[in-house]
């Protein structure tokens, strides 16, 4: 690698632009944060047809000098999927060069304000300085004892801020409701026969019950409870076959045929994990009277070469590993985890994405 004569080797410009390139990566991610701050994607699909930029412009209601520097974040975000560019035809002269409109991509889609199952409040969660501000404590977290980097960071665990903080409660409820309005309508016209059976489920975890009001509402025969910390379900109000329970699922879960865990185990470390299974086998019936859990999280591919979706299960792994205690898992730490709680046998589906849906058995 070495310079000889002078001579550049092109596995070093290599190097310096793959070094470049994952050292701006989080422009990616901010430039993102920005335009939906801005609310460009609900813009644009609210002009319903390409929008140009002196449109964009005039929609945002920022100053003209700004004009360039919208064309440079549309530009970055164009490449990077979320947006189309479209020919329009303009009158000859005006300020639009090249007559090009903007269109949302497909993913944008996802993106939008009021759209049900946006992922705008999971991304603005994850971009908010509460929760970037701990990668700027990583490698202090590394040298020293404390249980995150989120709690060298803030001085306390992440569950007890969300508990504190209704900023970051509501943001943070408002980003697992609308991501489990997605899973939970993918398993019902997919695998919704693994409900049928069952008299009650328990959804450990369930925030403020996006998933068990699904269920409910697909098997009306089913009782469902949505059990999470008492901060959380405390004044939420069920229905029929719906109740709100508070408590900690370190502790007791109620009893149910099946235990729903849903984003839940990613959270804990194995040890963690171990309790909180063996309290949902107490809770449920055994394999012959169709005790079961039901779990979604992401089964980590470690010997496929996907590359983006295995980077992004890596990187949600990383995002573990600086909020909370836990980490994503590959089939054979699932199964340990398992084994090691005393189930016998689990099956993986994996329909969810980048998550699985697994059932587990006593
Ligand atoms: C990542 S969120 C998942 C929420 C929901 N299951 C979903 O995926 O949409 C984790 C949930 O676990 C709840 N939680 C954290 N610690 C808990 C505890 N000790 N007992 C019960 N629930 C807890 C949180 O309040 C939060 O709602």
């Amino acid at each position: 690698m070495a310079l000889q004569n002078g001579e550049m080797p092109q596995e070093l410009l290599d190097s310096q632009a793959h070094i470049w390139n994952h050292m701006l990566s989080f422009i990616k991610s901010m430039s993102l944060k920005c335009a939906i701050q801005l609310q460009i994607p609900d813009i644009i699909d609210r002009h319903g047809s390409p929008m140009l930029l002196s449109e964009l412009i005039e929609a945002l209601a920022i100053k003209p000098e700004r004009t360039h520097s919208l064309s440079r974040l549309m530009r970055i975000l164009v490449h990077s999927g979320f947006f189309l560019k479209q020919s329009v035809s303009t009158p000859v002269g005006s300020d639009e060069e090249r007559g090009e409109g903007y269109l949302l991509a497909p993913a944008s889609r996802l993106l939008l304000k009021e759209d049900p199952l946006s992922i705008r409040p999971l991304l603005l969660v994850a971009l908010d300085p509460i929760l970037m501000d701990p990668w700027q404590h990583m490698t202090k977290w590394f040298q020293n004892d404390d249980v995150t980097p989120f709690y060298t960071t803030h001085g306390r665990t992440f569950w007890d801020m969300a508990s504190q903080e209704p900023k970051l409660n509501q943001l943070f409820n408002e980003a697992m409701a609308n991501d489990a309005r997605l899973v939970i309508s993918a398993i019902l016209k997919h695998c919704g026969h693994i409900f049928e059976g069952l008299d009650s489920i328990v959804d450990v975890g369930g925030g403020t019950g996006t998933v068990t009001k699904a269920i409910v509402k697909a098997f009306p025969n089913i009782r469902c409870t949505s059990f999470d910390l008492p901060h959380l379900v405390n004044g939420l109000v069920g229905s029929k076959n719906l109740s709100y329970v508070g408590g900690n699922m370190f502790e007791a879960i109620p009893n149910a045929n099946a235990i729903l865990l849903k984003w839940i185990l990613h959270d804990w470390s194995d040890e963690e994990c171990m309790k909180i299974l063996k309290q949902c086998r107490e809770a449920i019936p055994t394999k012959e009277n169709r005790g079961k859990l039901i779990i979604i999280d992401m089964v980590v591919k470690v010997h496929k070469r996907e590359n983006e979706l295995l980077e992004t299960q890596l990187l949600f792994d990383m995002l573990m590993m600086s909020l909370v205690t836990g980490r994503e898992r590959s089939e054979k730490d699932w199964a340990k985890l398992f084994l090691d709680a005393g189930f016998s046998d689990y099956k993986i589906t994996p329909i969810l994405g980048l998550r699985s849906l697994i059932e587990v058995y006593p």
